[in-house]
């Protein structure tokens, strides 16, 4: 379309007049793509998408009919999953300090699989009647990724000690598979091997024979446009070539489903020059609804969406509206003379920014829309000010 940006046929800026900005625009195609990717690559496995990257009923609903189940961690993405109709056998319910309300919410879904994550938690599932047991082990695997978001190193709050993981196998004839996650971003298919190399290792001194294998998954999702990083075809495939041990596959990715189908459009006001030769341009959210940059140093790039082919301007830095200094989307980024009324899309913006929004400075939470061949359909409403009133008592 002449230079302006579309996604799911739908030009970038006629979505924002729609359905007013900050907005998250899922592309349909490119989700069901993924999902379909994962399902070519382990056909035998079952594949249950890691739901906090963004819990949305409308997406959850649409993976389910990919043949796709979901992870859970907590009684609000349990209810999401629930609501989407994902059946029991599908769910797969984890979290390192369940509460007895957690449990029996997974005993009252049938969920197929509890994962466990302390010696004291495998007693607890036992009184809740939950027999279908994976102890998550960890490793000692240190993943290339930012290390907030690593989660086997030695003396990671997730998961058993070997040993721990060992006495459990002992202890309970539930247990009937055993679950590693190195991390999330993964950037390297590397550790993945050796986390799969060592899980052999670890089942071949149990006595058990595993049914499943839970491999979590944290396939690295780019945020710049050109960024070469591995497939799911290619990490798929590294799990499988690596696993020794004969049972069922679980994989339970999050960000590489929805991470690039995710686009979020804001609309530019400010721009100014500033000393040090920056010019910033402001744009109408922030740290509020993508709060990955400050986190995880995260490294977005934009496109100005009537512009996208127009020759650069100069370097940019795009800044939130929230009051502090540290409320920086990019830091530095090549654009068109960005004005006041433009729409600003910031790619690969599908995984942990709704998900982890906040009201901060009083500002309510971005829409979603789903996009597919010229239709957009609203998929989480924008919350209001009156929401958030409605809170105060
Ligand atoms: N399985 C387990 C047990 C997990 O803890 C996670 C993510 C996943 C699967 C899905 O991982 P994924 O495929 O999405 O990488 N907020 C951080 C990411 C936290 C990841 C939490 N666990 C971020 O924005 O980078």
């Amino acid at each position: 379309m002449d230079g302006r940006l579309t996604i799911g046929n739908i030009a970038a800026s006629d979505l924002a007049d729609e359905f007013g900005t900050p907005l998250v625009v899922y592309c349909e195609s490119t989700i069901r793509a993924r999902a379909r990717a994962y399902r070519t690559a382990a056909p035998e496995a079952l594949v249950v998408y890691g739901t906090k990257a963004f819990p949305n009923v409308a997406i959850l609903r649409l993976l389910g009919e990919e043949g796709l189940g979901a992870d859970v961690s907590t009684l609000g993405e349990l209810a999401f999953a629930r609501r989407a109709g994902m059946p029991g056998e599908r769910l797969v319910v984890h979290g390192n300090n369940k509460s007895d309300d957690e449990l029996r919410a997974a005993a009252d879904a049938d969920a197929a699989f509890v994962v466990v994550d302390s010696l004291e938690e495998l007693d607890r599932c036992a009184a809740f009647g939950l027999e279908r047991l994976l102890v998550r082990v960890t490793s000692g695997i240190e993943a290339e990724t930012h290390e907030d978001i690593r989660t086997a190193y030695v003396g990671s709050k997730f998961g058993l000690t070997p040993e721990d993981a060992a006495e459990a196998v002992r202890r309970s004839r539930s247990v009937v598979g055993l679950h590693v996650h190195i991390g999330s971003q993964l950037l390297a298919l590397a550790a993945v091997r050796e986390s799969v190399a060592w899980l052999n290792r670890f089942a071949d001194g149990l006595d058990l024979t595993p049914e499943v294998v839970d491999l979590g998954v944290g396939l690295v999702v780019p945020t710049q446009l050109r960024e070469a990083t591995p497939t799911i075809e290619e990490f798929v495939g590294a799990l499988l070539d690596e696993l020794d041990v004969e049972a069922r596959l679980i994989l339970e990715p999050g960000r590489s489903l929805v991470g690039r189908a995710g686009v979020t459009l804001y609309r530019v006001g400010v721009v100014k020059r500033a000393g040090g030769g920056r010019t910033w341009v402001a744009v109408d959210g922030g740290v509020s609804d993508n709060p990955r940059p400050q986190l995880y140093d995260a490294r977005y790039t934009a496109i100005v969406a009537d512009r996208a082919e127009a020759a650069t301007s100069g370097t940019y830095s795009v800044a939130g509206k929230h009051c502090e200094s540290g409320d920086v989307l990019i830091d530095l980024v090549e654009l068109p003379e960005p004005r006041r009324g433009d729409v600003l899309a910031v790619p690969a913006t599908g995984a942990y920014t709704l998900g982890m929004a906040s009201n901060y400075n009083g500002v309510p939470r971005p829409a979603a829309v789903l996009v597919r061949n010229g239709d957009a359909r609203l998929i989480r409403r924008r919350e209001t000010i009156d929401d958030l009133l409605e809170l105060e008592v």
